[in-house]
Formats: structure tokens, C-alpha cells, sequence
């Protein structure tokens, strides 16, 4: 008998078909996604859930999930799911990183640059017919290039935007728990900094660390009050990490310049003076989605589910611990 998958929320539509050769699929074609209920409910007697960052599986979830052996998240941050509660269950947690590095990194700089250059405020702008004459300063925003890039957390995305940052002749600060070997300082160009320097002297300030107990509201009223008044924040990783209230007092009283956010503390919900402001440009977590990559991240949380139900190791697995439980 095949084992049976749920998959919480639509995903591209080839990953289906290939849990489907192998496996019963409980599949919610939908984007709505599951009530904390429903989902208690389609878990019960399933042996692998596909899931989604809007999936909540707190340590008192995972008690109920008796039965399931994998829980594969079709993300590359997994705070939605509590790895140490997995573990001693011996569920296997796998992500879907390395297919979405390039792609999230471009939206940081996409970020970055429209922050800096006002790209946003300018498409408003002549879209609202506003535009009638070429002035000296119109919409004059900050230069990029040659700046200094400050950024939190040298993995793979962190790595991934030091090498953009460096295709515009940026200085490249960088700040994380664990500083990174030597070869790959000299490889891009990179200067490991204390946080009160990195926060002291980027221009740009770009966030690229997970959402733990040691990275939540990293950015709080104290760190913007260490940046240049015309610095840029840029947060592609998680919205807790920031202090988003905070962020939003700096940007009004324009201590400093300007932010591209792509995540919140709350989604869907955002801040309401983020939403009057200029100087912010806001997208919706959409720092992977390129139709290639969300297709191979659909695909390859299928195989990291499959690979599991089939006693393998998935090739994204994150608690290799539970492996032997
Ligand atoms: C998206 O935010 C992801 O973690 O993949």
C-alpha cells in the first residue's frame, strides 16, 4: 500500500504528479491553506506532510501528529516548525534551500535598488500624470555603487548578495554568529565587523539570518539609532527580526533613509505607517518567487518527502537525529 502524503496548500503542479507515483496524496488544491484545526484533522494517518511557511506545527501539533515520519517545508526557513519537538518524535524536518539562494538574492538587490533609487515613488509618479518637467533633483535618491553593504549572516544568501554587492563596486561588512572561513573572506571581498560596527558604517544594511530565539527583533529601536541617517534597510529573511513598529517610527522621522521589505512580523498584516510612507518600498514574501525556482522548490520538498517514506535520508534534511528514532 502506498503511504499517504498531505500537501497543506497548492504547489506546482509537477510535484504533485510525482508524489503520486508514489504515494496517496491528500492534496489541498487550494491557497487558502489549512485552519490550525483542519489541519490537525487531514494530518491524522498520513505518514508525510508537504507544507508551507503559513503551517504552524508547534511542539503541541507535532504531539498529535502520531504516525507521521516526514514533514517536508516547502521553504528554505523552517521557524515554523519546532525542529526539537520533531526530533524527539522522530519526524524528519527537510527545507528546500540552494534552489532559491540566487533568486532570493536578487530580490534583495531589486530591494536595494529601489530604495535607494526611489524606483517605486518615480513609477507612482509619472503613472499619476504628476511628471510635467525634467528638474536638477527630481526623485534624486542615493547611489549604490561604491557604497558600503553591511550584511547580517554570510550564508548561502548572505554569500549569494555579497557577490551582487561586489558587481557594484561595494565595500562588503558582514556580521554573523559564526565568522566564515578565511578562503571565502578573500574569495568575495568580505571584512568580518562587530554588529555596533556593521550598524555604525553601512550605507545599506541587507538581513540574511534565520528566525530564532538570538535573531528575533535583531533591528530594535537601539540598532536603527546606530545607523547613518541615510542608511537602507533591507529584509528579505523573516519579519520578526525586525523591530517592525521601531522600523517604521525611524522611517517617518527619517532617521534614516529609506527600507525594502518583503517580510513582516505578522503577515499578511503590515504596519500601518509603513503603508503611508515614501520612503519604504513593500513587497508580498515574494524574495523566491520566480516561476523556476518555485517549481523546484515544490519538486524538491516532493523528493525530500518521498525520499523519506521510502527510508531514505531526504536530501534536505535538517534533524538527521531523528534518523535513528
Ligand atoms: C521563504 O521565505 C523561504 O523560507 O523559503
Amino acid at each position: 500500500m502506498k503511504p499517504a502524503v498531505l500537501v497543506t496548500k497548492r504547489i506546482f503542479p509537477e510535484a504533485v504528479e510525482l508524489l503520486r507515483q508514489h504515494a496517496e496524496v491528500d492534496y489541498v488544491d487550494s491557497d487558502d491553506g489549512l485552519t490550525p484545526e483542519e489541519l490537525d484533522r487531514r494530518a491524522r494517518g498520513k505518514r508525510g506532510i508537504v507544507s508551507q511557511l503559513t503551517d504552524q506545527f508547534t511542539a503541541e501539533r507535532i504531539g498529535r501528529l502520531a504516525g507521521v515520519r516526514v514533514i517536508a517545508n516547502v521553504a528554505v526557513g523552517f521557524d515554523n516548525v519546532d525542529l526539537a519537538a520533531a526530533t524527539r518524535q522522530g519526524i524528519l524536518v527537510a527545507n528546500t534551500p540552494d534552489v532559491l539562494t540566487d533568486t532570493t538574492a536578487d530580490l534583495a538587490f531589486a530591494l536595494l535598488l529601489a530604495a535607494a533609487r526611489r524606483v517605486v515613488e518615480g513609477h507612482r509618479f509619472v503613472h499619476s500624470g504628476q511628471w510635467r518637467r525634467w528638474t536638477i533633483d527630481l526623485l534624486a535618491g542615493h547611489d549604490v555603487h561604491h557604497k558600503t553593504l553591511g550584511i547580517f549572516g554570510m550564508g548561502r544568501i548572505g554569500q549569494a548578495v555579497a557577490r551582487r554587492g561586489a558587481g557594484f563596486s561595494m565595500r562588503l561588512l558582514y556580521h554573523d554568529a559564526r565568522r566564515a572561513p578565511e578562503a571565502l573572506e578573500r574569495e568575495l571581498g568580505l571584512e568580518f565587523v562587530d554588529q555596533a560596527r556593521l550598524l555604525g558604517e553601512a550605507d545599506f544594511i541587507t538581513l540574511h539570518v534565520p528566525l530564532n530565539d538570538s535573531t528575533r527583533k535583531l533591528i530594535g529601536p537601539a540598532e536603527l539609532r546606530q545607523m547613518k541617517p541615510h542608511a537602507i534597510l533591507v529584509n528579505t529573511s523573516r519579519g520578526p527580526v525586525v523591530d517592525e513598529a521601531a522600523l517604521a517610527q525611524a522611517l517617518a522621522a527619517h532617521a534614516i533613509a529609506a527600507a525594502g521589505l518583503d517580510v513582516f512580523e505578522n503577515e499578511p498584516h503590515v504596519h500601518p505607517l509603513l503603508l503611508e510612507l515614501d520612503n519604504v518600498v513593500l513587497t508580498p514574501h515574494i524574495g523566491s518567487a520566480s516561476v523556476e525556482t518555485r517549481r523546484k522548490m515544490s519538486l524538491l520538498a516532493a523528493e525530500n518527502a518521498l525520499a523519506a517514506l521510502a527510508g531514505r535520508r531526504p536530501p534536505n534534511l535538517l534533524n538527521p537525529e531523528a534518523m535513528s528514532k
